[in-house]
């Protein structure tokens, strides 16, 4: 389909609570889930929720397909999390432990912050076909599922940084690694 404009901190569209999606397998619903693919695999990014390309619906994807099997630049240490579309999602903390890490967003590229995040999270939601997806998963999976979801609520990362000295650009915080294209 088409690799689409990704919406920047400061448009209006990023804020807003997104509306559920209604009906699943509509070509509608597919051509806005190949168009997130699209714009998602040409930045590198760990995953997009459908509010960064200007659809204000609750869905996300993320992850990797396993015939991609090259570390996503971004993210040079991050777990294998498996490419995952991801519909009316209900997200469910399994305990209170949280953990600090650093997050992007194309939403707001070349900077960093150190975001607070639950460690261990119950999610479930839908496919595009709307097939029940509920998986228990922790740490960086965990932390790309609480991001994503976070746009479909209007929140970006920087909304939850602590202390906003952990927030910067990405070429001084990180001045030996190539991760320019965010
Ligand atoms: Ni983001």
């Amino acid at each position: 389909m088409a690799v689409k404009t990704v919406l920047r901190m400061g448009e209006p569209c990023l804020l807003l609570k997104a509306e559920p999606v209604k009906q699943f397998d509509t070509t509608d619903l597919h051509a806005l889930i190949q168009d997130m693919e699209d714009t998602m695999q040409h930045l590198d990014g760990a995953g997009i929720a459908a509010p960064q390309i200007g659809v204000s619906l609750r869905v996300i994807i993320f992850g990797q397909k396993e015939t991609d099997q090259r570390q996503n630049p971004r993210y040079p240490d991050a777990d294998f999390v498996p490419y995952t579309v991801l519909i009316n999602p209900v997200l469910t903390p399994v305990n209170a432990e949280m953990e600090d890490d650093w997050e992007g967003c194309l939403s707001v590229p070349g900077m960093r912050g150190i975001v607070p995040r639950y460690v261990r999270l119950h999610y479930t939601g839908f496919d595009q076909y709307g097939n029940k997806i509920d998986r228990l998963v922790n740490g960086f999976h965990a932390r790309v599922v609480q991001h994503e979801c976070d746009h479909l609520d209007g929140i970006l990362y920087p909304m939850r940084i602590k202390d906003l000295r952990d927030f910067g650009y990405s070429d001084v915080f990180f001045p030996n690694q190539d991760i320019q294209n965010d």
